[in-house]
Order: C-alpha cells, then structure tokens, then sequence
C-alpha cells in the first residue's frame, strides 16, 4: 500500500469511525435518556448469572422494528415482545428477518448465535441494552424467549397492563446482562384431580410460569378425587371418574355424599385438548409431563373399573368428594380401598392401555406413576395378594409395592419413556433407570442418588406452595405451613451428593383446598418467585434482602397483571414458648427487616399511635385478644390480625 493511498485510507476509516460516532451520539440524544431508573435499582426474578448497569436508559420509540437472524425460529419471543409492546406500550411493532434487512435500523434485534457461546447453554442469553438499542442473543430459542422476559422485567411495571397506558415513558436501563440457569428441571406441579382447572386457565397458568422461567409443568391428572384425561380405550375413567359432589368447607372433612346428590362437580381434558396445551406450552419452552397416581390415590379409576382393586364389591366405589376415607399416621390406612391390586393381571392391561395413549399424547421424556401413600391394608387382607407374595418371594408390603413398581417400569420402558415415582417407590428396592422426586424432605432425594437414581428436589418442608404461608389465624387452613422465607432457603442440592444427579426441582400446588384460579395465584405468589429464583440463579447471586426488595417491586406488577398474590410475608410470625414458662409471654418476630409491629390487648384496631413491639409481651390478667399490625415508617404493610390469648396458650410446646 502506498503512503498515500495509505493515508487516504485511514482517512477514509476515520471518515466511517467519525459517521459512526456521530450516528452513535445521534442515536443516543434521540433515545438515550438521563434515567429516571438511575439509582433505581433493577429488579429481574429470578436474579441473573451477571448483570452490569449503566447509567441512563434506551427510550423505545413510538415505532420500532424488531429485527430477528431467524425470524421463524425467534417467533415465540417475537409474538410476545409485540403482544406486551402494542397492547400496553401502544407501540407500533415491525418484524424485519433475516440477513437481508440486518442492516435495517432496529430498535430490538434477537440473534440467534452461528456458532455456539459455550458460557449460556441451552437456554441462557446475553441482554444488552446500550444507548442505541436492545439485543437479546442466545444460542436456541428458548434463550430468546428467556432474555424477551428479563428486558419485560426492565421497562416500567406498566407493561404488564392490558390496557393501553398513555403518556409513559418506556424506557429500559442501560444494562448488560449475560445470564443461564442453574438447573434444566424447572417445574411446578398443578394438581388437576383434586379441582379441576380448565384449559384456557391451565393456558393462563402456563403464561405465568414463564414470566419467572419456569419450564415444566407436572400435570397431576388422576387421584380419589378425579381422573382428569380421555383414554378412548377406557371411556368410563372420564365418564364416571371425573365427577364428584361439589362441597365447600374443610376438605377431608365433608359429609359423605347421599345417593341422590348430583355428581356433576369435575371435568377432564380431551385428547385434542391434551394436544392443544402441549402444543401450547411448547410454544412457550414449557415441557407437560403428565402424572398418573398409582397404585394408591387410585379411587376414581376403581370407582370406574371397579375389577381394579383387591376387593372388588361392585358399586361400593364412589370417587371421592373430599369426606374422609383415610387415617393418616405412621402406618396409613384407607377406610375405602383407593389401591389398584398388584395381584391382578388386569390391572397391568389396564396400566398398558393408560400409559399406550399417554405416551402418545405427551412429547416429554419422563412420566410420572405417582408410588406416594399407598395404603397397604387392603393388600394385607388379600388371598390374591398372598399368594403373589409366595410366588414372587416378596417378604412385605413395600416389596409387593416394589414388584408392582417393577412392571410398570417395565410397560414404560416399552412405550419409549423414562420412569419418575414420589420417593415411596424407593421403599422396597427400586429398578435401575427409575427417577425419583423426593417430597418428604431431601432424603428420599439423597438415599435415591446415592444409588445413582436421578432425581428431582421437591421437599414439602420447602417447597409445597399448597401449605400455609402465614399464620394460621388468618391464612385458609392447611395442616402446615411454608413461610416465603422457608422457601427462599431451598437448594436442590443438599451436602453431600453428586449434583449431577440432582435435575432440578418443583414448585408443588396441590388442590385440595383451592376451588378457582384466584386462589391458585394467591398461594403461588410470592413462593413461586422463591422457587424460581432457586432453581434458576447462582447459589452465591441469593440474597434474602435483596429478593424482598425485588418482590415488592413485582407485587406492582401483579397488581397491574391482575394476579393475585399474598401479603402474608409482610404479616409478624407469633413465636410460641415453653408450657413452662412463667408468666405466659408472647414472642413477635417478622420475616422481613425494618417493620415496626404494633399491637393492642384491648380489642381495638391498633395503628402506628399504638405501643410498638419491642420485646415479648405479657397479657394483661383480663385480656382475651392480642390484636397485631406491622407498618414500614407510617405506612401499614401486613394485615390486622386479632389473635385470641387461648390460641396462643393451646400453641406452647
Ligand atoms: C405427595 O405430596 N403425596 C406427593
């Protein structure tokens, strides 16, 4: 190259440099804005891998184009960064694909990656947002649509609104985030058989594990209660198995359905429906793995096949409307027989048949055979099971449970899927190859992948969203309770075991006290922020404060969603003491730093004028009613609850 022409090429780069600058600060005087976001700190659930805030923010203009590498692959992100943008941005949102119009000028550009970046995986993403613009990469779709979630959590809370919201600025933070889960195995288990949702709800309930980038969810599809899927080879599961007597109250302890009152309460899901939410939920990265409950919470299959079970008395079966058919304790005994009998050859036909159309339906690698809280009375009583016993040489119940664990792995091995159970089916020895979901506690989890079994981390102590979250003065009653901050502490991995055994874990919304979607949503949120943030984020990125800060920043999002959600972390946890003490006192703690409580003994509502807890209290001779209020400063955050002096005294240890 000669002096010259070298010299008229740098000025000719310096030319293109000096173009490019003054687009650049162009650009950025047209969008970069100083931020109100400055010194307002960013609040993504679950908390990213790495996240690096500048100062300032990118204005979305009231047009843009969305460009995307491939446009077809990318339309899941697409479709919804243009549904949120349009409808509460009113922006108006062009699509430009390809590499044609890569040079188009494009507000948010979604790249899917050439070669692979090693360091985000199968769904992580790297988010940028600069001066001039937002791009999102990632190496497959699912980190498109992850990162499309994360920038939702960085423009004003107002997005989350179906209507149109004028005169806002939306406006997303400088940001550069590079960010991937912890775990593949994110799930929530919605029990469809205790109540049954709809399909357009369990679409809705879908939407709303995305946001939080969730990405399983564990239909739970037959109990007592209910059978809840068309199998076109066993049409009575749907016709009789789907319907129970509508009662309200406590379930466990309704009366028992008379003769003449309706069975009408229930529903079930059609194959094409079945189709229709897997399609669905695989537009949005989310895996439906279907759960068969079996051999015990079989009743609504046996109050359809009766031949099913060991002590088969035509028509004494009825699926279950929520009266008590179980003694519960160390030893558990159905007062109805709700068990499917090992000891019959039918119920392998029965099984086959079940899981033939099951395995069709579902894509998902794993189903899910239930194996939890099978009584065992019944088989005790059962000549059958007896001499099953001696020809197989099984020494006791949890070997005939094991046996009939045994072939039903083996009729889903033949249909092509793994095999996942509740821990129980640990009990009597377990096949080889079978995954095991830990509920009662982590060490059925622990013992599972000492032997070398996969596992998935669901403990009840943890991570059972059905439980109550509050007191249970004020919360609708469960036998137990998971406060938000229980659950912000589950790790997956418990010391000591190989983590690559561990898959993940579970969000668990049993249903036996939930009736409508509103309630659904008020026992999932908060907790299901907790579990996401576990499941997904760094151990050492956790940080209790922190994620408070960050839920109540999502509590205004909910509100503009319209999802329910409960307050119940903002509420004081009543500590009980020792029968012995003396005199009775009474123990406040919160869950959350920098609440003040305060409390009246004299039956009115007290306020931030009222004596401010400070220390255990000590009631008054005649005072029957301890009444309690947290505030932040002068303003009330938890509810007003009235706790009577002889709840708290029942409660000593
Ligand atoms: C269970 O909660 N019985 C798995």
């Amino acid at each position: 190259m000669s002096a010259a022409s070298f010299i008229f090429s740098v000025s000719c780069r310096m030319k293109n440099l000096l173009l490019l600058i003054c687009c650049s600060i162009a650009t950025s005087l047209l969008y970069s804005q100083p931020s109100p976001h400055a010194g307002k700190r960013i609040a993504i659930i679950p908390e990213p891998v790495s996240l690096k805030q500048g100062s300032g923010s990118f204005l979305l203009p009231a047009r843009l184009t969305i460009w995307a590498s491939d446009e077809k692959a990318s339309r899941s992100a697409i479709r919804l960064l243009q549904h949120k943008l349009s409808t509460a941005a009113g922006i108006r949102v062009e699509v430009a694909g390809g590499i044609a119009a890569a040079n188009r000028p494009a507000a948010i550009k979604l790249a899917l990656n050439a070669s692979p970046d090693e360091t985000i995986g199968q769904e992580g993403y790297r988010l940028s947002v600069t001066g001039s613009g937002i791009s999102i990469a990632a190496n497959q779709p699912a980190g498109l649509y992850y990162g499309v979630q994360s920038l939702l959590q960085l423009l004003p809370e107002q997005i989350e609104s179906a209507q149109l919201i004028k005169d806002l600025q939306w406006e997303a933070p400088l940001v550069e985030i590079v960010d991937y889960p912890r775990f593949g195995w994110r799930g929530v288990l919605l029990d469809v058989a205790r109540h049954f949702f709809t399909k357009e709800e369990v679409r809705d309930f879908i939407d709303d594990m995305t946001r939080y980038k969730y990405n399983l969810l564990h239909f739970h599809l037959s109990d007592d209660q209910g059978w809840r899927i068309e199998i076109k080879a066993l049409p009575k599961l749907t016709e009789t198995g789907a319907w129970n007597v509508k009662k309200q109250g406590y379930f466990g302890t309704f009366s028992k359905p008379l003769p003449n009152e309706p069975r009408n309460y229930g529903g079930f899901y059609t194959q094409e429906d079945i189709k229709e939410l897997v399609a669905y939920a695989k537009e949005r990265f989310v895996n439906i793995m279907p759960e068969i409950d079996v051999p015990g919470h079989s009743l609504a299959a046996i109050a359809s096949y009766p031949e099913l079970s060991c002590t088969p008395g035509a028509n004494q079966y009825k699926v279950n409307s929520g009266e008590n058919f179980m003694k519960w304790g160390p030893k558990l005994t159905a007062l109805v027989d709700n068990t499917l009998c090992p000891a019959n050859e039918k119920v392998y036909v029965f099984l086959d048949k079940v899981f033939s159309e099951i395995a069709a339906l579902f894509p998902f690698d794993y189903i899910h055979v239930g194996g939890d809280e099978c009584a065992k009375n019944f088989w005790e009583q059962s000549a059958e099971v007896r001499s099953l016993m001696q020809k197989e040489k099984l020494k006791n119940m949890e070997e005939v449970q094991a046996y009939f664990e045994r072939r039903l792995q083996k009729i889903i091995a033949a249909k092509g899927k793994k095999f996942m159970g509740w821990d129980e089916i640990l009990e009597g020895g377990l096949a080889p190859g079978a995954a095991v979901m830990s509920w009662r506690g982590v060490k059925g989890g622990i013992q599972a992948a000492k032997l070398g079994h996969e596992v998935v981390m669901t403990p009840s102590t943890h991570t059972y969203v059905d439980l109550m979250q509050g007191d249970p003065i004020i919360e609708p009653r469960v036998y137990a309770s998971v406060l938000l901050k229980t659950s912000y502490q589950f790790d997956p991995v418990p010391a000591g075991v190989d983590a690559r055994l561990i898959k993940g874990g579970q969000a668990n919304l049993w249903t036996e006290q939930i009736y409508n979607t509103r309630h659904l949503q008020y026992m999932l949120w908060p907790r299901g922020l907790s579990i996401a943030e576990s499941l997904w984020s760094p151990r050492e990125k956790k940080s209790w404060d922190g994620f408070i800060d960050k839920v109540e920043r999502h509590f205004k999002r909910f509100d503009i969603a319209e999802i329910k959600y409960s307050r119940a972390m903002y509420d004081p946890i009543f500590v009980s003491g020792k029968k012995t003490d003396n005199p009775f006192k009474i123990a406040l703690e919160t869950q959350i730093d920098g609440l003040d409580i305060y409390y009246s003994f004299d039956n009115s509502f007290p306020d931030h004028f009222y004596p401010r807890y400070a220390g255990p209290l000590i009631p008054p001779k005649d005072a029957v009613m301890l009444k309690v209020i947290t505030y932040r400063g002068k303003t009330p955050v938890g509810r007003m609850i009235a706790m009577p002096i002889d709840e708290l005294k029942k409660r000593l240890r």
